[in-house]
């Protein structure tokens, strides 16, 4: 793992940029210090990367060790409320909810995997999760593949909302063991993981399809993903779009036969929802 700071003139401009990269598994925002951004990723940044808008380099890139990594990650995140009936909570802190009976505590240590419900992306996708199962009163009905599934994030609070049939599926096989952790701190033994790349994975369709990945990967999986919705009420919900690249989604999802249903954005980050059209 290796670590840099910089700050950046437009923060956010630069924080999407950097997500295009590869290797980046998290950005933090430095409290106190405003457009200072600390970046985690799986190999080195280089200090002369063209296009990452107007930043000043104040740490070069350096190695952390897993175990630096993984503490000093910890320092930064705190219990996460993402709605009133979700809250996402560090396992090594505690949270009590505040109405026991409506709110659901998700426990997550996300390692070196993306996913521990602080980026915009995650958010919103959380957030629609959650407008569903209140919706449909529970996803016990809902059957739920989730694609980039990183910490298993979305497919355990998928099943904190009543979900039974879950697969969550990642191109990077050291999620697989950290997604199956955090399975089991929730009580959801019953969710399958699987790093076997979604062409091939078995053609199971799902009511809920979901992706978090960035546009380019969501537009080239896009027939893999329509082919696996179920017919004719199946969802896809996908997010990890910059604001910029939901033209080229939509376009991808209409080639499938699907429409869009649903837009949420935070900050430049957008969320899309497809049905079969
Ligand atoms: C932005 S993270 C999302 C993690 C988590 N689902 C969340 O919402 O926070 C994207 C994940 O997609 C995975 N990924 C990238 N390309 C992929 C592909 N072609 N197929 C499946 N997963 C992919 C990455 O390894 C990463 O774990």
């Amino acid at each position: 793992m290796y670590q840099c700071q910089l700050r950046a003139a437009d923060p956010q401009l630069t924080e999407e940029l950097l997500w295009t990269l590869e290797g980046m598994v998290a950005i933090d925002y430095a409290v106190q210090q405003p457009g200072v951004l600390r970046v985690y990723s799986t190999t080195p940044l280089a200090e002369n990367l063209a296009g990452l808008g107007q930043v000043q380099w104040l740490t070069p890139t350096q190695p952390v060790y897993e175990q630096d990594w993984a503490e000093s990650w910890k320092q930064h995140w705190h219990v996460t409320p993402i709605t009133p009936q979700l809250t996402i909570c560090p396992s090594w802190l505690a949270h009590t909810p505040s109405n026991p009976s409506t709110e659901k505590v998700l426990t997550l240590d996300p390692g070196s995997a993306f996913g521990n419900g602080t980026h915009d992306t995650t958010v919103l996708m959380l957030e629609q999760l959650d407008a569903l199962s209140q919706q449909r009163q529970g996803l016990a009905q809902t059957s739920v593949l989730d694609v980039g599934t990183g910490s298993g994030i979305l497919a355990v609070a998928a099943g904190l909302m009543g979900a039974t049939q879950i697969m969550g599926q990642d191109i990077d096989p050291l999620t697989v063991p950290v997604a199956e952790a955090n399975a089991l701190l929730n009580h959801q033994p019953h969710i399958t993981w699987t790093a076997t790349p979604l062409p091939q994975l078995c053609l199971t369709r799902y009511d809920l399809v979901l992706a978090n990945i960035l546009a380019p990967v969501i537009v080239e999986l896009m027939p893999d993903l329509a082919c696996r919705m179920a017919q004719p009420d199946g969802l896809l919900l996908t997010s990890g779009i910059i604001h910029t690249a939901a033209p080229q989604v939509v376009a991808a999802a209409q080639a499938c036969g699907l429409v869009q249903t649903h837009m949420a954005t935070r900050g430049q980050w957008v969320a899309l929802t497809f049905a079969a059209a």
